[in-house]
């Protein structure tokens, strides 16, 4: 795989997820094997990693999920999730959630790709304001700054790295479209 245009994206349904665990799950182990802080610590099993893909595919199936995907020679090498609010005034709002690259396909606009199609996607499902939260200074800062996310703050010591390490987070936004 040399090129994105080889790489197809698409959203997954919970039972698509369900048969794509195998995926979802080394691609996840590969994000923080390589140090990205996306919610584990190491060592990480598994078993803890397909736990959490199957709470994801309950919430897919409860429809306040959506998880994209992106897929070359029938692998899935990318994913990102919306999830969306719920309370009943926060419904036109979705947090941005596991942006994952694998680490051989990185620096190919897959990335930027997953980012593009969630927007529709979104506006799809009412949501017009996506948030997400990052390591403050993570490459990803770059990726969301070029597609117009803007920081709102930073909280120090927010989450911890996959060695546990707790380090700071900036809090950034995107109004897809005016209020209303
Ligand atoms: C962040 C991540 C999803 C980017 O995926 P990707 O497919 O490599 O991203 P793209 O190729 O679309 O890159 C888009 C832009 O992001 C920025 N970027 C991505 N990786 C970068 C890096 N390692 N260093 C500096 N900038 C980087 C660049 O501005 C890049 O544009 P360019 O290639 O034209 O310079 C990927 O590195 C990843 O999975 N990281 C681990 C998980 C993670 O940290 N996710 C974010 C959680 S908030």
């Amino acid at each position: 795989m040399s090129h994105t245009n080889t790489v197809d994206v698409h959203p997954l349904a919970a039972g698509e997820a369900s048969a794509s665990r195998d995926d979802l799950v080394a691609l996840l182990i590969d994000a923080v094997e390589g140090g990205a802080s996306v919610g584990f610590i190491r060592p990480l099993g598994r078993a803890e990693v397909a736990a959490y893909w199957q709470e994801v595919e309950a919430a897919i199936a409860k429809g306040t999920r959506h998880l994209l995907v992106a897929r070359a020679d029938g692998r899935i090498v990318g994913a990102v999730q919306i999830d969306c609010a719920v309370k009943a005034n926060s419904r036109h709002r979705a947090e941005v959630q596991k942006l994952l690259v694998h680490r051989r396909v990185r620096r190919r606009g897959i990335g930027r790709r997953l980012m593009q199609a969630l927007e529709p996607l979104a506006l799809s499902l009412g949501r017009n304001l996506l948030v997400l939260d990052l390591r403050l200074d993570d490459p990803a800062q770059q990726l969301y700054e070029s597609l117009g996310y803007r920081r709102t703050g930073i909280v120090p010591r927010y989450a911890g790295d996959p060695d546990g390490t707790l380090v700071d987070c900036l809090f950034m936004y995107k109004e897809l479209a005016p209020a209303g």
